[in-house]
């Protein structure tokens, strides 16, 4: 303990904090003004009364919100019709007492999908999926600043996902869903979210492909980066990559942002990790339209990731005793710079 202490202070201190952000800002969300900064909360996490601290954490530290699992529809609509919005609720209104933004995710993704959809002759598909988005949305009007509409549409070369909904509707079910979703909450900015998007490449073509086409009829207003990031395997030109999205007339978000690594960290994991946590702040703040990046969790403790990459983990700004880690220090950093 003391000599992970001793490791942490020292990494914190061959750290570039400024009198300036050690001194006057000791939030991220102050410190990311006027952008926002965010972070997926469980609504278990949040209502564990044995771990008080989280939720002391997301309201101290953060100004926007995205339910972890919580409005996804397995939960949400787990049988055709039948609704669910208690456990999304409990995170609806932490953000309205904490006075913080809510990005809604997601309504159309082929993961955590309620298995009756994936049960349906083809020609209902159509339907149910509207009937999803009509139901959620209406639920939800006017607490979301930001719905993920669409969520992972791309395979890794471009092409898109042979998905249920695909499958039913070809590319016309992105179209079809913000249309929905424009109507049921028009004032709510609809984005399309994904991974592996945050570099030029097949990929993120594809999208920018796509954007273009759905920006042209007025659907589509921002684009998610994801940012599940690989430590040391950055994408090259990150921000270079948002303004291609942006000189589109799109929002540009950061939206589960988290740096894994293999565990046990090494020294040099913990320095190389804050100065890539501060690398892509960097690119947020660069960028005009970039309007605010969310993390993927708060504390290692609840990341998803040690459940998916067994071996690693350390992915986020507190570590599993909630310390804060050399990231966080690196993060309000480049926030406040
Ligand atoms: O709720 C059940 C619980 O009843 C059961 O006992 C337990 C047993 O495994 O599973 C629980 O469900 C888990 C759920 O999270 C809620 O904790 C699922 O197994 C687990 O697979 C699920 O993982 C989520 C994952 O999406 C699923 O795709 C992660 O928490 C969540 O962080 C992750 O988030 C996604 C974004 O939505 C989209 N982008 C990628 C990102 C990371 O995968």
């Amino acid at each position: 303990m003391i000599s992970s202490i001793l490791t942490f202070a020292l990494s914190v201190s061959s750290l570039p904090l400024t009198a300036h952000a050690a001194a006057a800002v000791s939030t991220l969300k102050d410190a990311a003004l006027p952008r926002y900064f965010g972070a997926a909360l469980g609504q278990g996490h949040l209502q564990n009364a044995s771990d008080p601290k989280f939720a002391q954490l997301a309201a101290q530290q953060f100004s926007a919100a995205t339910p972890e699992n919580e409005m996804k529809w397995e939960i949400v609509e787990p049988e055709n019709g039948k609704f669910n919005f208690t456990p999304a609720e409990v995170i609806v209104q932490f953000t309205k007492r904490n006075n913080m933004k809510l990005r809604c995710h997601n309504l159309v993704w082929d993961s955590q999908l309620a298995p009756y959809v994936t049960t349906l002759p083809t020609s209902q598909v159509k339907q149910a999926m509207l009937s999803h988005i009509e139901g959620v949305v209406s639920h939800f009007a006017g607490d979301c600043y930001a719905w993920d509409v669409v969520n992972e549409p791309f395979n890794d070369d471009g092409t898109f996902k042979n998905d249920t909904f695909f499958n039913a509707m070809g590319e016309e079910y992105i179209t079809l869903a913000l249309q929905q979703a424009r109507k049921f909450d028009p004032h709510a900015k609809l984005y399309i979210n994904d991974f592996n998007i945050e570099s030029a490449n097949a990929k993120s073509d594809a999208m920018l492909t796509l954007a273009q086409g759905l920006v042209s009829k007025g659907l589509l207003d921002g684009i998610g980066f994801e940012s599940h990031f690989i430590l040391n395997e950055l994408p090259p030109d990150i921000a270079g990559n948002m303004e291609r999205f942006t000189s589109l007339g799109l929002d540009l978000a950061v939206t589960e942002l988290d740096i894994r690594y293999d565990l046990p960290t090494t020294d040099a994991d913990t320095t190389n990790q804050a100065q890539q946590f501060e690398e892509v702040i960097n690119a947020c703040q660069s960028v005009k339209r970039c309007v605010g990046v969310t993390t993927w969790g708060i504390t290692d403790l609840y990341s998803w990731v040690p459940s998916t990459f067994a071996g690693q983990g350390g992915a986020l700004l507190w570590d599993d005793d909630y310390n804060k880690k050399a990231d966080w220090f690196s993060t309000i950093n480049a926030l406040a710079n």
